[in-house]
């Protein structure tokens, strides 16, 4: 059992980017409700996500966690779901062939609803409301009512996320995500790009193979792999009331886990060593996620581990990097030699989306395609030259087809950004942008894999 935790300690710290309730009663009454539900996810699955990730931290695997900025409540659809699962199970696919690699899949659904914001209020036309926090705490239309925190939202949010969930377990263990399906992942308004085509290119191959295993008595029956999936799920661990009404104590352990998600991490905003929210994820044993800006210290990272994961446990900690494309050669070596110099066991994953984030000269949030790529070959590049393992990526996409961020092969640009720009928070990547990323990807894992191949026979 942790140190001096409880369920609630985290309720005598200091708090950031949460809410006021103005309805004290009601939150409390919210609270009770959530807690006589059913957990999301179980203690177990959270643990074979842990052995999962301490596999990519020994560098026999790789992470990909991926989905909306922000879910909203307007865009629950089971065909949204559909949609981003099959864009995460193509990117997957492209990585396992292409790198020859397994995937750990990390859905950034079913809970993703509370976002932290830079500044409490929004000001339009010399009035002033609350900012939107995230679908789960307040609306985004900009009226007074709407703007009000109000906890019957916690439970809207729970009910969406347990269906979310639902589908995703049958998507991922029904037959849809079966290998034999591979070719019909493929979008309709992707399958004519370049992307596209590459991507149905490799779907042949794959095809090819599998008829061959078969021919060799490797089948989906025999080998449940071909025909289902592990996927997980995973949220920013922020509004701290839902979080702690959805902890269970497992009953095969005595362990508390977080049962609202597989894994959850901390965002860049609420990382403080004596913050409320690493107090609270001290105690639950999920695996964690740090978000590790441009600020971030290798004194103050190391002490923030030894807090969270004391015995070093393997595939507790995830460091997922968001420095903006051109702070990572200056900011990333100093952590990376932190963490290896006092043997720290972590998986270092790359989100390139929250670092370069720009306002466009229309007025929209974008992010440039071309800086994303670039800070993930530079993360690569880092961990090439400083010898560790580059070990996952951390993106916000989405399977529609949105103009969000400008660039890639389709060559979206300012102008095209208000066409389909639906996002309630950050720009994501639509389909074949999340496509033409991991086919990069793919390249850097099968340069590693080879390079590596070449090292061993060099000194043998
Ligand atoms: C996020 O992942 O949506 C987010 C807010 O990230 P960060 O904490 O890294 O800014
Ligand atoms: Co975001």
């Amino acid at each position: 059992m942790t140190a001096n935790w409880t369920v609630n300690s985290w309720r005598g710290k200091p708090i950031g980017q949460v809410p006021e309730y103005p309805d004290q009663a009601k939150l409390d009454a919210t609270e009770a409700t959530l807690r006589a539900f059913p957990p999301l996810v179980f203690a177990g699955e959270a643990r074979n996500l842990k052995a999962r990730l301490a596999r990519v931290a020994e560098g026999k695997a790789f992470l990909m966690q991926g989905g909306d900025c922000a879910e909203s409540f307007a865009e629950f659809h089971a065909d949204n779901i559909r949609d981003t699962f099959k864009v995460l199970l193509q990117m997957a696919t492209v990585l396992t062939f292409a790198g020859s690699c397994p995937i750990v899949k990390v859905g950034r659904m079913a809970g993703q609803f509370a976002k932290p914001r830079s500044a409490p209020t929004e000001t339009i036309d010399d009035v002033e409301l609350p900012s939107y926090r995230g679908d789960i705490i307040n609306g985004i239309e900009f009226d007074a009512e709407r703007r009000k925190p109000d906890p019957d939202r916690l439970v809207k949010a729970y009910n969406q996320a347990a269906a979310t969930l639902n589908l995703l377990r049958a998507f991922a263990q029904g037959g849809f995500a079966d290998l034999h399906q591979v070719n019909r992942w493929n979008l309709d308004f992707v399958a004519d790009s370049p992307q596209g085509a590459q991507y149905a290119e490799m779907s042949e191959r794959i095809d090819e193979s599998l008829a061959f295993m078969e021919a060799c008595g490797l089948t989906g029956d025999a080998v449940p792999q071909l025909r289902e999936t592990e996927f997980y799920t995973s949220h920013e661990a922020l509004l701290l009331w839902y979080e702690e009404a959805l902890i269970r104590q497992d009953s095969l352990t005595g362990d508390w886990y977080d049962c609202s998600a597989h894994m959850l991490w901390i965002g860049d905003r609420t990382r403080q060593a004596d913050s409320a929210h690493v107090e609270f994820l001290r105690g639950v044993k999920n695996p964690i996620g740090i978000k590790c800006g441009p600020t971030s210290d290798p004194d103050t990272l190391l002490k923030l581990i030894d807090t969270l994961n004391p015995e070093n446990e393997a595939g507790r900690m995830t460091l997922i990097s968001r420095m903006g494309s051109d702070n990572v050669h200056e900011h990333l070596p100093g952590l990376i030699r932190a963490i290896d110099r006092e043997g720290k066991t972590v998986v270092w994953s790359c989100d390139p989306m929250h670092g370069n984030t720009i306002k466009a000269q229309t007025g929209y949030k974008t992010r440039p395609f071309d800086r994303i790529l670039t800070e993930v070959r530079r993360f690569f590049e880092v961990h090439e030259a400083e010898g560790s393992y580059a070990g996952g990526i951390h993106i916000e996409m989405t399977g529609q087809d949105v103009t969000e961020c400008i660039g890639g092969a389709q060559a979206i640009s300012d102008e095209a950004l208000s066409e389909r720009y639906h996002t309630h928070c950050d720009p994501r990547l639509n389909a074949s942008q999340s496509l033409e990323l991991s086919f990069m990807i793919a390249d850097f894992l099968k340069n590693r894999r080879i390079g590596n191949g070449k090292r061993i026979a060099a000194a043998s």
